[in-house]
């Protein structure tokens, strides 16, 4: 069980209008292009590039930014694996950089131990809806001509020193999954505020296709439906509604599971305005004399909708340690890309400890006050127990 996303009849309406209108894609409709239009206007960049998944949405600004064979690119290993598995789509090398143990999101730090002479790019995660440490990030790629592409998939909405993530970097990548802070049931969306990146984007989304049966580079059918869009207009504007009581939600599991000794409430930088796809605090172990799976175990046996959440660091996942992504171990095994890597003996201290310690709990509009006091009570409850 799932708690649903927040539909009312005003979406409902809006599907119905397109469906009687029987403009259903982008070469008959207009509310895509309208979407993309409200979309970058709210997240303060020229353009967006609407897609049909946030995956393709990483996997079409790598391809627009010419990221290929021998490539290095750097990404968090504690996010979901679409963040990694495009630069992979595009024959590229993922490089884990450690994240920050307050934010959950790429230290900048160990990401300047891991550039190389093949670093082309770093993709910061604004992970759980609070922002990466975007100033210093950016300072690294200027110094290192690289890129920034940013994977906001868990944080429309979310402001890194008053601006909008997706509007810092190259270029920011977007979800609309059902689960996510504003959704259209599957899709995703670029936003940039380069010219050229919009024109390689549009052209990659759509076969390649700059005028009917002309085909200038390789693409994909990565568009976006009109029933998406006119979904995504009605939710995006209420999405700054759906994010208060996300920050609300989030303000009242704080309020409540503070005092309890054993967890850490989350971290939210001074800088950032949070957005709370997830709530993720921290059980401080050797208080609470239980690990976080057992914990979590212990919790979605009485609340099922309480979902674990990342529990090792991605460089443990077979697709990499054994290089399970093209055949004959491409494009780690490649004539451009002459380093050998081993996943396997990858290993970064703060994101294991992470991955030991935190737990997942939800914030959606949709949970009601009765529901979250249930968490908060079993929380409680589980913590008692144990120290029993
Ligand atoms: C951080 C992150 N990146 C990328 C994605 C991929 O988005 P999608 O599921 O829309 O392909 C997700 C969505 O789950 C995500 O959370």
């Amino acid at each position: 069980m799932a708690i649903p996303p927040d539909i009312d009849q005003e979406e409902i309406d809006a599907v119905v209008k397109v469906l009687k209108s029987k403009k259903l894609t982008a070469l008959s409709g207009r509310q895509i292009k309208k979407f993309e239009k409200q979309f970058a206007k709210y997240c303060g960049t020229k353009y967006a590039i609407a897609v049909n998944s946030g995956t393709a949405a990483i996997h079409v600004a790598l391809a627009a930014l010419e990221v290929g064979p021998g490539d290095e690119v750097i990404v968090p290993p504690y996010t979901f694996v679409a963040s990694a598995t495009p630069v992979l789509h595009n024959n590229a090398i993922p490089i884990f950089a450690d994240i920050d143990k307050k934010t959950y999101c790429l230290d900048p730090e160990d990401v300047k131990k891991r550039i190389s002479d093949k670093t082309v790019g770093i993709i910061p995660v604004h992970l759980f809806g609070h922002p990466a440490e975007m100033d210093s990030i950016l300072e690294i790629a200027e110094k290192h001509n690289l890129f920034v592409l940013e994977d906001s998939c868990q944080a429309h909405g979310a402001e890194y020193k008053g601006k909008k993530v997706g509007s810092l970097g190259n270029a920011g990548c977007f979800s609309f999954f059902e689960s996510k802070n504003m959704m259209t049931g599957e899709g995703g969306i670029i936003t940039t505020n380069d010219d050229e990146l919009l024109e390689q984007a549009r052209l990659i989304r759509w076969h390649g296709e700059p005028a009917q049966y002309r085909y200038k580079r390789l693409g994909y059918n990565y568009r976006m439906t009109e029933i998406q869009a006119a979904l995504g207009l009605v939710q995006l504007k209420k999405l700054d509604k759906f994010n208060e009581i996300r920050i609300k939600n989030a303000d009242y599991l704080n309020e409540k599971l503070e005092p309890i000794e054993g967890i850490q409430i989350p971290y939210v930088a001074p800088e950032v305005k949070h957005v709370f796809h997830v709530y993720a605090p921290l059980l401080k172990a050797d208080k609470i004399g239980i690990s976080n799976d057992e914990f979590m175990k212990r919790l979605q046996e009485i609340i099922p909708f309480i979902r674990p959440i990342y529990p090792d660091p991605l460089y443990t996942e077979s697709i990499f340690v054994e290089k399970n992504a093209y055949k004959y171990k491409c494009p780690f095994s490649c004539p451009y890309y002459d380093k050998e890597l081993d996943y396997s003996k990858i290993s970064l201290p703060v994101v294991e400890e992470i991955c030991e310690r935190i737990i997942g709990l939800p914030t959606m509009p949709g949970i009601t006050g009765k529901l979250l006091d249930e968490v908060i009570k079993n929380i409680r409850k589980i913590i008692k127990e144990i120290k029993k």
